[in-house]
C-alpha cells in the first residue's frame, strides 16, 4: 500500500506536524488496547493495520485535524509498525535491498544498499523510543538491554546479526547497528556480474578447492570473506564430511554432510563459554574431512593450523588483514597469544605446511567488493615464506592480471 508518492510520502514522515500526530496516535492506541484488554500479537498483520487504521481516521475526525486520505495512510501504516515490528526502521528491516541498518542515537539513520552507506530520512522521536525498538528485537532472544548491560551482540532467528550499545556507554545516544542476513547468498554468477571476479579466478579456485588445497580468505570487516567462503564451501565433494565452525552461523551451505558448530559466549557469571579452539579440537575428533572456521580471530588459530598439517586437507577459513603480509604477521601474532612457544622461524614454517592459498579482497571506495590477489605459498625460503601471486587486480588499469604464465 501507499507505495505511490514516496517523496511526499518522505516529506510528510519528516515534518513536525506528522511527529506530533503519530506521537498521539500511538497514545490513543495504547490507551485502546489496554482500556479493552486487546490481544493484538495474537492478530494476522492485515487485521493490526485496519484497527490502526479505524484508529487513526477516529483520531483524526475527533480532532478535526487538516490532514489527507494519504497521510491518514502512511500514519496508519506506521502506527501498525509501531506496534508489530520495529518501528520507524521496519520498512527498512523489509526491504531486502537494505543490507545493513545503522542508528547513531534517535535522529541519525543509515542504510547500506548494494554496497554503499548513505542516510536515510528516517528518525525516532527520542532516545526512549530507540530503546523501546531495540529492547522489541532482543526480547524474543531473551537477551537484556539496560544500564548494567549496556551493550548487546546477538544473532536473529533469520541469521541477522544485531548489535546495540546505549547510554551511558553510547554518548550520543543509542546506537544499533544490523546487519542483515542475505536470503540468497551470492551465486558465483552474481560475483562474475558484480565485477568481484574473474571466470578465470573463479576456475582456478574450483580446480584448487577440488584438490583439497588448504585457503585462507583475508580482508577487512565487511569486504566480503564469509561470503567467498560460502562460496568456495559449495565446491567440496558432495563424499566429503565438513564440520564448520562460527562465532555466529552465517555460512549456508547447500551440502550433504555438514555439521555446523557454533561457539557460545559465557553466561552472566561470566563462566561456560565454549569456544572456537574447544569446537575445533572437538571437530577433529568428528571424523571430518575438511574443517571449515567461520574466522579465526583467537587461539584457536593453533588448533587450526594443526589440523590444516595433520590430513584435514581442504579446510578454509577467513582472517581480518588488509593484505596478505599482514595475514601472516597477524597468524603469528594470534600464535604468540595462544601460547606459542617455537621459534619464529619454526612459526613460519608451519604456517608454510598449512597454508597453502590466500585470497584476499577488498570493499572499494566505490563499494564494489574484488578479489584483489590469490597468493600461493610455496614454502620456505632461510626463514622466511616465499609467496608468489598467481592473480593480481591491477587498480590503476582496472584490470585482473593472470601471473601464471610469468611463473
Ligand atoms: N562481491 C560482493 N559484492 C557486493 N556485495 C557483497 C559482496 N560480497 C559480500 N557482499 C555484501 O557485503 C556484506 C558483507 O559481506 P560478508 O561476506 O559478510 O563480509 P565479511 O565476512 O568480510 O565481513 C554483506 O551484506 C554481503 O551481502
Ligand atoms: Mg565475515
Amino acid at each position: 500500500m501507499i507505495m505511490n508518492a514516496p517523496d511526499q510520502n518522505e516529506r510528510f514522515r519528516l515534518s513536525d506536524q506528522y511527529q506530533s500526530l503519530k506521537a498521539s496516535v500511538h497514545a490513543s492506541l495504547i490507551s485502546q488496547i489496554e482500556e479493552r484488554n486487546l490481544d493484538i500479537y495474537s492478530w494476522t498483520a492485515d487485521k493490526v493495520e485496519r484497527f490502526a487504521l479505524d484508529q487513526v481516521r477516529r483520531v483524526v475526525t475527533d480532532q478535526r485535524l487538516p490532514i489527507n486520505q494519504r497521510e491518514i495512510e502512511v500514519l496508519a501504516h506506521d502506527a501498525r509498525n509501531e506496534l508489530l515490528g520495529f518501528g520507524p526502521i521496519q520498512h527498512l528491516i523489509e526491504d531486502d535491498d537494505v543490507s545493513d541498518i545503522v542508528v547513531n542515537g534517535p535522529y541519525s539513520v543509515f542504510v547500506e544498499r548494494a554496497g554503499r552507506l548513505s542516510a536515510v530520512p528516517v528518525r525516532f522521536n527520542n532516545d526512549a523510543h530507540v530503546i523501546r525498538v531495540i529492547q522489541r528485537i532482543l526480547a524474543p532472544l531473551g537477551r537484556r538491554l539496560d544500564e548494567s548491560t549496556p551493550m548487546v551482540d546477538a544473532r536473529l532467528p533469520d541469521g541477522s546479526r544485531v548489535n546495540a550499545i546505549i547510554p551511558p556507554i553510547a554518548l550520543d545516544g543509542p546506537c544499533l547497528s544490523i546487519r542483515k542476513f542475505r536470503k540468497n547468498p551470492l551465486s558465483a554468477d552474481d560475483l562474475l556480474k558484480l565485477g568481484s571476479i574473474t571466470q578465470n579466478e573463479l576456475d582456478y579456485l574450483y580446480k584448487r578447492v577440488s584438490m583439497r588445497t588448504n585457503l585462507i580468505i583475508v580482508g577487512g570487516t565487511g569486504s566480503g570473506k564469509t561470503t567467498f567462503l560460502n562460496l568456495l564451501s559449495q565446491w567440496v565433494p558432495d563424499n566429503e564430511r565438513i564440520v564448520t565452525i562460527e562465532d555466529a552461523a552465517e555460512l549456508r551451505l547447500r551440502h550433504p554432510h555438514v555439521v555446523r558448530l557454533e561457539t557460545r559466549p559465557p553466561n552472566l557469571e561470566g563462566e561456560r563459554a565454549i569456544t572456537a579452539r574447544d569446537l575445533v579440537r572437538n571437530a577433529l575428533r568428528m571424523r571430518p574431512d575438511r574443517i571449515i572456521v567461520g574466522e579465526v580471530r583467537g587461539d584457536e588459530v593453533l588448533d587450526m593450523l594443526q589440523a590444516m598439517n595433520t590430513g584435514h586437507d581442504g579446510s578454509m577459513t577467513t582472517l581480518h588483514a588488509n593484505n596478505v603480509r599482514d595475514a601472516i604477521s597477524r597468524l603469528e601474532l594470534l600464535a604468540g597469544f595462544a601460547g606459542y612457544n617455537g621459534n619464529e622461524a619454526t612459526l613460519h614454517g608451519q604456517i608454510g605446511a598449512a597454508i597453502q592459498l590466500l585470497v584476499q579482497v577488498s570493499r572499494l571506495s566505490n563499494g564494489q567488493r574484488r578479489v584483489m590477489s590469490i597468493t600461493e605459498v610455496l614454502g620456505m625460503q632461510g626463514r622466511e615464506l616465499l609467496m608468489r601471486d598467481v592473480f593480481r587486480y591491477d587498480p590503476d588499469a582496472d584490470r585482473h592480471l593472470d601471473l601464471r604464465a610469468a611463473a
